[in-house]
């Protein structure tokens, strides 16, 4: 008889944007006359840049004839792209990483659930709290977080490193220690950030006690002050004790075209063995690349046309931002975020918790937004907006809000 995983029944409740879509979805059914605005899910609404929109046609048509045919990728990718990455996202940033320490994956989600896979089940992990909730998810679904006491929403064997107003929504180091440290910067949920010396103090931290920092840099676009690093690259020392992930989605798109990548240093050691390695083997097996004609298209992103559209795409959201993050601050919220991330993360009106301020918006203003506390229990009582959608909708988001 077959035996399921049982970690996956451990699981609290579904997904959290999947819980959002099932209740927006009944709430839209119950009132099909009220005009909804979606500022939920982090998911872009502009379209493909132009730059990126040609290369995917002539990468079509070049699948069309036996002579420019493409069949399986590379495992780690094709060098144009890893070539294109190493360049730009690295060499122009004085950053030490080769080609072939990046795996062109199908998005960074996939790689930020997956790369677990290549640890012991006996490994800690230490997640801020609140963070973006495929880290511990999938690490549930590994059978490495312990008991869920629904009473505090933590797991037994979870370091949480709350992120609150006090610290600046900045994680402190943890008094026990992890093996694994999952960091996010531009954060999400929280859209706060770190300098450049706070994230070596991490770096210095992991290789002083032997972790891996699994460092998601997928909001690196967004980074709009100076003394905000770009990648935990930029960190002396970071080659012996980092991974970053970066995603293709936030940046030119791609949430639904699928494009990220990892890198593993070779540096990155488990005594003898490199963690490089072991993600290469899972890669040959487990393949979860990206076609032949998304990875021209995330070549394109690097081209000089594609890079100057991008800006104006990732100006066009910071906007958005500045126009949310403004106009609730002058109507008396409490804001941060938004100046170097993408998200609004704002203080829950009259001590209403994360899911009271959720329904009592969508009913009263039709506006969707992500409850904070759905991120982990420091994130109750706060509530994340995002800036992705159109100008238009969030100047009309704003507008509701200000009324109730
Ligand atoms: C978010 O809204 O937090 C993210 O966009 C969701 C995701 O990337 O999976």
């Amino acid at each position: 008889m077959f035996k399921i995983n049982e970690n996956y029944l451990k699981l609290p409740g579904s997904y959290l944007f999947s819980t959002i879509g099932k209740k927006v979805s009944a709430f839209q059914a119950a009132h099909p006359e009220k005009s909804i605005i979606r500022l939920g899910i982090g998911d872009v609404t502009q379209p493909l840049a132009p730059a990126i929109i040609e290369a995917l046609h002539s990468a079509v048509e070049e699948m069309g004839h036996a002579e420019t045919f493409h069949g399986y990728a590379p495992d780690l990718g094709y060098e144009f792209l890893r070539n294109a990455i190493a360049k730009n996202d690295y060499a122009d940033r004085g950053c030490d990483i080769a080609a072939d320490e990046i795996f062109v994956s199908d998005g960074a989600k996939c790689d930020s659930g997956n790369i677990q896979e290549i640890f012991g089940l006996d490994n800690k992990i230490a997640v801020c709290d609140p963070v973006y909730p495929v880290y511990v998810d999938s690490n549930v679904m590994a059978g490495r977080t312990g008991i869920y006491d629904p009473s505090t929403e933590m797991w037994s064997d979870v370091i949480y490193m709350p992120c609150r107003a006090e610290n600046n929504f900045a994680p402190e180091l943890p008094e026990e220690t992890p093996d694994l440290i999952y960091l996010c910067f531009p954060n999400n949920p929280t859209g706060s950030t770190i300098t450049k010396e706070q994230l070596q103090e991490w770096v210095d931290y992991a290789n002083k006690v032997g972790a891996v920092i699994i460092y998601d840099a997928a909001y690196e676009a967004y980074i709009s002050e100076e003394n905000v690093p770009h990648t935990i690259f930029e960190c002396q020392g970071a080659r012996t004790c980092a991974i970053e992930l970066k995603s293709f989605s936030k940046n030119a798109g791609f949430t639904g075209t699928r494009l990220g990548y990892t890198v593993i240093p070779k540096d990155l050691k488990c005594g003898d063995v490199a963690l490089h390695s072991l993600w290469a083997r899972r890669h040959g097996t487990k393949y979860n690349g990206a076609p032949y004609i998304v990875q021209k298209a995330g070549e394109a992103v690097y081209s000089e046309t594609g890079k100057a559209q991008l800006r104006q795409q990732v100006a066009y959201y910071m906007n958005n931002a500045k126009t949310i993050l403004d106009g609730l601050a002058e109507a008396g919220y409490t804001v941060s975020g938004g100046v170097n991330a993408p998200y609004i993360w704002l203080k829950t009106p009259d001590k209403m918790s994360s899911w009271q301020f959720f329904d009592y918006l969508l009913e009263n203003a039709g506006v969707v937004g992500t409850p904070g506390s759905g991120f982990g229990p420091s994130g109750e009582g706060y509530f994340r907006l995002t800036a992705f959608g159109s100008y238009e909708n969030s100047v009309a988001a704003l507008e509701r809000i200000k009324k109730l």
